[in-house]
């Protein structure tokens, strides 16, 4: 931006705007980004609001009528938080409401709102993280069918269900790199993988936002947590992040900026510190990436109480302080503490905020408003009628058993046990995850319930020519042994030809301020599992999990093992439709299963050593535990079909510009299956230590029995950068290693080209 454009913007938005931006680290950078103008409703709002209303508006009040629970507890005190809610609405004080659970009090506080002196509409939001009533596939579970027009489809899905029934923005995607699966959270995210996690981050928000964000089916995305919550030191939830900025940027912002550039305007401050910094404090992150550098327009909304929090970390001395650092930071809108609230129009007043941070906040937050349609019609996403009728259709229904199924990742299958027949054998479903509506929808939803969803025995009962032949025992609960368990599934075992062992994790065992030490099965289902495989009978394990597990004993040596996550409301049926072949299997892990808990935090993507262990057998002084490989049990990428596939001669052709990388996939097998090509590549020598290998395509193929396909990539120069000493991207000269293969430790094909 020359110095003309600056100051013919310094004149339309108020010359402190730009004073800000003038005095920024961003422009000490030498970043520059232009600021779109506000339009002239929003200007003519904003010149007409008192200091209390601006803070109102930068205000995101947790909804008064969030729990059902609550209400049916204490109706005439649940009705007197309302009532006290729409006060605040109605005196413009609130810009709006998350987590509500009635339309008809959305409806209530939004005429509230119109009626306040500016009649500013609220904004409502909430955390439709995989489905709004259908509830689709944990994400972590979604990301392993490798199909990011899948994900767009779900999310597209729980945009028209969540957008008829009164919300207008989700709280989604979580775009956050999980590396160290001890992380609850990771069952939210994408996994480990830049590239993967990129392309699912960038397909949500377009499923989100749909076409254009003024239509009615569209809800705003909120690509979080920024940034790198996902490296929390230890796996522990919220905790300090310490971390090179190459690494930062090499590994944790691309799927922002995948999703920036997918058109997402809004995205939630992370809880975590960086580097010492707090990122609801953190000027660098929210002003000079994202604004200056990135020329993000939308707005930033603090975590729940996130700006709060700051005093616990310990840089802000009370409250207020909270809020000015909060706000001087770039966090525009203020969820669930009340600080701006309270501290703005006092801080504002005595100068220690500026006016027009106070203002730009306000603009940012009212052109999403505006973006989003609701000055034209307050109500479009408030629409009881069309709820009722777009509100789990059989199209949404039968989205949710493809996602679930293409989901479902199978590790192992010995001896081909899977698929099982139909009829003839006699099943014993043993194990905590058997039935009942419990442990379906996964540990974050706030609208579907287990009591939606189709159980396991269910489903399986559906798919069974003769559903007698299941017995269904618990075995025992998710964390305590059952009185007598152990006996009757070794007893129901002994009656049946095949084992089904459902097992894991119960849903409060992942997700927001989860963590696990030890990500193994808990011990009284282990000791099930080794009671059960006592009785000789081939196991087929089904894993109920939010994250990465670590197999031990029976379990890692079932003879078939299915990763089946938390699969939402078609759950027993898109399990079913895998285990008695209705469906191959076609998910990949998105994470790498790793052998031991000590090896964590573990990813594929990791950098050499000067002494690599590069023999399967013990080599003294190289990188390596004692007595444990260095590798995943199961790594990234891995999943079985039913299919037998072959990976056979390789092409490596290289130009002046990129390479072209080929090999012939054939499936040998008897059944048809989906095959999930990767290319992963290996710069070999560069100026900075490159990771030992990395995705940098993947291709999902149809094969038919005996069939086989040529799939080719080509990768340009620019797929082949590496961000240097200095964080510029370029293209270093010299030699490459390729594999096309299952997955990110198989061998598949592989070659080498200099470019
Ligand atoms: C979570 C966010 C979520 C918010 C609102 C917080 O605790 O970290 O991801 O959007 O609550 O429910």
């Amino acid at each position: 931006m020359n110095s003309c454009t600056l100051q013919r913007r310094a004149f339309l938005l108020g010359s402190s705007m730009v004073a800000v931006w003038m005095s920024s680290p961003g422009r000490a950078f030498g970043l520059t980004k232009p600021v779109s103008l506000p339009s002239e409703r929003v200007r003519s709002l904003i010149a007409r609001m008192t200091l209390e209303e601006k803070a109102g508006q930068l205000t995101l009040a947790f909804a008064a009528y969030a729990g059902a629970a609550v209400a049916a507890h204490n109706p005439a005190q649940a009705q007197m938080q309302v009532d006290n809610q729409r006060e605040q609405v109605r005196g413009g004080l609130v810009g709006g409401i998350f987590n509500g659970r009635s339309i008809e009090t959305s409806r209530a506080m939004q005429t509230a709102a119109l009626a306040s002196r500016l009649g500013i509409p609220l904004i409502f939001g909430a955390d439709v993280i995989h489905g709004y009533r259908t509830i689709f596939p944990v994400p972590l579970g979604e990301a392993a069918s490798f199909e990011p027009s899948l994900c767009e489809r779900t999310a597209r899905a729980a945009a028209i269900e969540a957008s008829a029934d009164g919300l207008d923005w989700t709280f989604a995607p979580m775009v956050d790199i999980a590396r160290d699966a001890r992380w609850g959270r990771s069952v939210e995210g994408s996994g480990e993988d830049v590239l993967l996690g990129s392309d699912i981050a960038a397909a949500r928000v377009r499923g989100f936002q749909g076409r254009s964000l003024r239509d009615a089916d569209a809800i705003l995305a909120c690509p979080k947590h920024f940034a790198a919550y996902g490296a929390g030191e230890s796996g522990l939830d919220y905790n300090a992040v310490d971390m090179s900025e190459l690494r930062l940027r090499e590994t944790y912002l691309p799927p922002f900026k995948a999703a920036f550039d997918a058109g997402a305007l809004s995205t939630m401050a992370a809880f975590n510190e960086i580097n010492g910094v707090p990122c609801h404090a953190n000027r660098w992150l929210l002003d000079g990436v994202l604004r200056k550098e990135w020329g993000f327009e939308g707005l930033v909304v603090s975590d729940f109480n996130g700006d709060l929090e700051l005093i616990k970390h310990g840089i802000a001395r009370d409250e207020r302080d909270a809020a000015r650092l909060a706000i001087m930071a770039g966090v525009d809108l203020s969820m669930a503490s009340g600080i701006y609230l309270k501290h703005l129009p006092d801080l504002v007043a005595k100068g220690e905020v500026p006016t027009d941070r106070l203002d730009q906040a306000v603009a940012r937050v009212l052109t999403v408003k505006e973006r989003l349609g609701l000055f034209d019609d307050p109500f479009r996403r408030l629409d009881l009628q069309r709820a009722k009728k777009v509100t789990g259709t059989p199209a949404h229904v039968a989205l949710a058993r493809e996602a679930a199924s293409k989901s479902i990742v199978m590790l192992k299958n010995e001896g081909t046990v899977l698929p099982l027949p139909r009829s003839g054998k006699k099943i014993a479903l043993i194990g905590p995850f058997s039935e009942g509506p419990h442990d379906l929808v996964g540990p974050w939803t706030v609208f579907g319930t287990d009591q939606e969803c189709v159980d396991l025995a269910t489903g399986m009962r559906a798919a069974m020519s003769d559903p007698t032949l299941l017995t269904v025992t618990q075995g025992s609960s998710t964390t305590i042994p059952l009185d007598g368990g152990i006996e009757a599934a070794v007893a129901a075992a002994k009656e049946a030809d095949v084992v089904v062992l459902a097992l894991g994790e119960h849903q409060r065992m992942s997700g927001e301020a989860s963590s696990r030490g030890q990500i193994v099965i808990p011990e009284p289902q282990q000791r099930l599992a080794e009671a059960v495989a006592a009785t000789g009978k081939p196991i087929v394990v089904l894993l109920k999990n939010g994250r990465a597990l670590v197999l031990e004993g029976a379990v890692a040596e079932a003879s078939a093992i299915l990763v089946t996550w938390f699969l939402g409301a078609q759950t027993g049926h898109a399990i079913a439709d895998i285990l008695f072949g209705k469906a191959s299997p076609s998910g990949r892990l998105p994470v790498s299963f790793p052998r031991d808990p000590g090896q964590l935090p573990y990813y594929y993507a990791h950098k050499p050593t000067g002494r690599p262990a590069e023999s399967k057998r013990y080599t003294p002084f190289t990188t390596r535990f004692i007595g444990l490989s260095n590798t995943a049990l199961y790594p990234f990428g891995h999943g079985l079909t039913y299919g037998d596939i072959a990976y056979e001669d390789i092409a490596v052709i290289s130009a002046n510009d990129g390479v072209t990388v080929g090999a012939l996939i054939s499936n040998r097998g008897a059944r048809a299956a989906t095959e999930v090509v990767q290319l992963y590549v290996q710069i070999v020598t560069a100026s900075l230590t490159q990771p030992v290998r990395e995705l940098k395509a993947y291709r999902k193929i149809e094969l038919a029995a005996g069939g086989s396909q040529r799939v080719s990539f080509q990768l340009r120069k620019a797929d082949l950068e590496i961000m240097d000493a200095d964080h510029t991207r370029r293209f270093e000269a010299g030699t490459f290693k390729v594999w096309v293969a299952p997955s990110a430790e198989a061998d598949g094909v592989s070659g080498s080209f200099k470019l």
